[in-house]
């Protein structure tokens, strides 16, 4: 039977990207957008369906339950992807304001999409659930003298993804036993509109390890973070 997967922030980026791949790995990715207008371009370009789903609205949220329910009955793969990168100021300049508009999207959100498709990604026979996080959010490396992450001096982003870590954790442990799988994974630093599309890694290239993660078989891990080189410490 064709699996079925959501992923959220998917009309461009690396989102778009999972989507893709899965989509030639056969599997049924809905976009998840918030701007319907971009949402239905990027999925009438990969010839597949929409979903209108802000992280942070929550009737968006329970509307694109509803949808998928009556669509699909179940969900096989729920990748949360949808970030944001918000300022980078120094730690005694950043403002509350703008931690929580960052801490918004890229945790509450996912915790309120994960709560409120997990019944759906329960009624799939092998549930996975994909948090894509970020190695600047990982304490070990953070904390690495001579390392790229050592420089990183901000609070909201690089926070946001360590405690999207720790959830990501939670939930396996919550779910450990089942057959949903909940997995951390790192694309590494990609050319997308968040970075200004610096890098010369692609998009593309980021999104191999969430669909990896995504299409993992029944004696694949749960509760670990990942990049294309395998686990990254948190
Ligand atoms: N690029 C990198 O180097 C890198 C590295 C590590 C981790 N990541 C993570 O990878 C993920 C994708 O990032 P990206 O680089 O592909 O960024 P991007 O090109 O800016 O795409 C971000 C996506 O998230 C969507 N989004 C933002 N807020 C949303 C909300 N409230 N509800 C629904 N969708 C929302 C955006 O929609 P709109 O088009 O409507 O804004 C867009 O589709 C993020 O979680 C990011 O933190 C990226």
């Amino acid at each position: 039977m064709t699996q079925i997967a959501l992923v959220t922030g998917a009309n461009k980026g690396i989102g778009f990207e999972i989507a893709r791949l899965l989509l030639a790995d056969g599997v049924k990715a809905i976009i998840g957008a918030r701007s319907a207008e971009l949402g239905e371009a990027a999925a009438s370009s990969l010839g597949t369906s929409f979903v209108q789903l802000d992280v942070t609205d929550q009737a968006s949220i329970e509307a694109a339950v509803k949808q998928i329910e009556a669509e699909h009955g179940a969900l096989d793969i729920l990748v949360n992807n949808a970030g944001i990168g918000g300022t980078w100021a120094a730690p005694s300049e950043t403002t509350l304001d703008s931690m929580r508009e960052v801490f918004d999207t890229n945790l509450f959100g996912v915790v309120a999409v994960t709560n409120a498709f997990l019944p759906l990604v329960r009624k799939a026979p092998a549930g996975r659930i994909v948090n894509v996080s970020s190695e600047v959010g990982s304490l070990a490396l953070a904390g690495e003298p001579g390392t790229p992450m050592w420089d990183i001096k901000t609070l909201a982003y690089p926070a946001s993804k360590t405690a999207l870590n720790m959830v990501t954790l939670q939930y396996a442990k919550e779910l450990n036993g089942t057959a949903v799988k909940v997995n951390a994974v790192t694309p590494g630093y990609c050319a997308t509109d968040m970075t200004g599309h610096q890098p010369e890694r692609t998009a593309a290239q980021g999104a191999a390890i969430a669909v990896k993660m995504a299409l993992l078989s029944a004696d694949g891990p749960t509760g670990a973070f990942f990049d294309d080189n395998g686990v990254v410490a948190w």
